[in-house]
């Protein structure tokens, strides 16, 4: 269902790679609600993923671009500013990745090599993104940026190893970068702390299938899936999420609250 939420607002999405990217049925969504954006992705995830399929579809322009790198970014905002005919309404972060969850490196064995790499690609690319945004004087008033995130930043998830504490210096930016753009430019910005989700980068991490089945049990609204993100997101992009800013989120059927469920009990139970 369409409320043309977005209709006249414009923006960047990162993190398109297939079809169960959460950043995919985010730009579906978007397109839907009447909303018009850039997609962007790495050089060669764009080799690897389906982009080209999603840009046709919502009508969009790709511009690739290693999050890494300041120039690539400083590239795409100038670039998605010109595509779409002014200033930018919303963004969305949804990368991540960890080189040393990739190689099966344990988190009492890591590469610090890959460690580096690992917050650079996963949390201080939003830093850069943000960077990027505001010196260029890019967003709109009122505009709107959320990242996605996990809430082993607040727990232990022994597998999620070092993309936990990726994630916890990722919703630090958020708040810290959010604080000087609200106060300079009236732009909010919140991290969405996501339900485990059976996307490339979910699965990825060992013993996912384990991980989403105790995470269903334990809310009592079952997991969040891609799309009911995607939708929680478009509510953030709205007019309608005004003074939201700074906070993370959780968007997890109820999981951050819980001590134990009844079925998660039953599992340890005679009869
Ligand atoms: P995905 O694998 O579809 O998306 C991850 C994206 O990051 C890919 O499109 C990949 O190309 C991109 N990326 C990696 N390195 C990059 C770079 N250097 N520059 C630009 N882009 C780069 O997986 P998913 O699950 O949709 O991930 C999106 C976000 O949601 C991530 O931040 C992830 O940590 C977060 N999240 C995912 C959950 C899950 O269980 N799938 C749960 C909570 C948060």
């Amino acid at each position: 269902m369409s409320y043309n939420l977005l209709k006249g607002k414009r923006g960047i999405i990162f993190g398109a790679l297939d079809e169960n990217s959460i950043a995919w049925k985010t730009a579906e969504r978007i397109h839907e609600e009447g909303g018009t954006f850039v997609l962007t992705n790495a050089p060669i995830a764009m080799r690897m993923g389906k982009i080209k399929d999603l840009a046709e579809k919502t009508g969009s322009e790709i511009i690739p671009a290693d999050a890494t790198k300041v120039e690539d970014l400083e590239a795409l905002v100038d670039g998605a500013m010109e595509k779409l005919g002014g200033k930018l309404d919303f963004v969305l972060h949804s990368i991540g990745m960890s080189v040393n969850v990739r190689k099966g490196n344990h988190y009492t064995d890591m590469n610090y090599d890959y460690t580096t790499k690992g917050w650079d690609v996963s949390a201080v690319s939003f830093h850069k993104t943000m960077q990027s945004l505001y010196k260029k004087d890019a967003m709109n008033e009122w505009g709107s940026i959320v990242a996605l995130t996990y809430m082993a930043a607040q727990r232990v998830f022994p597998d999620y190893n070092d993309m936990a504490d990726n994630k916890a210096y990722l919703e630090s930016i958020a708040r810290s970068f959010g604080y000087f753009f609200g106060k300079d430019k009236k732009v909010r910005v919140n991290t969405i702390s996501q339900s485990p989700t059976p996307t490339t980068a979910g699965q990825g991490v060992k013993g996912f299938d384990g991980f989403i089945a105790y995470a269903d049990k334990m809310s009592p609204l079952g997991n969040a899936t891609a799309l009911d993100c995607a939708n929680y997101t478009v509510s953030l992009f709205s007019d309608l999420t005004k003074r939201v800013t700074l906070q993370n989120l959780f968007h997890d059927g109820g999981f951050s609250n819980m001590g134990v469920s009844q079925a998660v009990m039953e599992t340890f139970m005679d009869e």
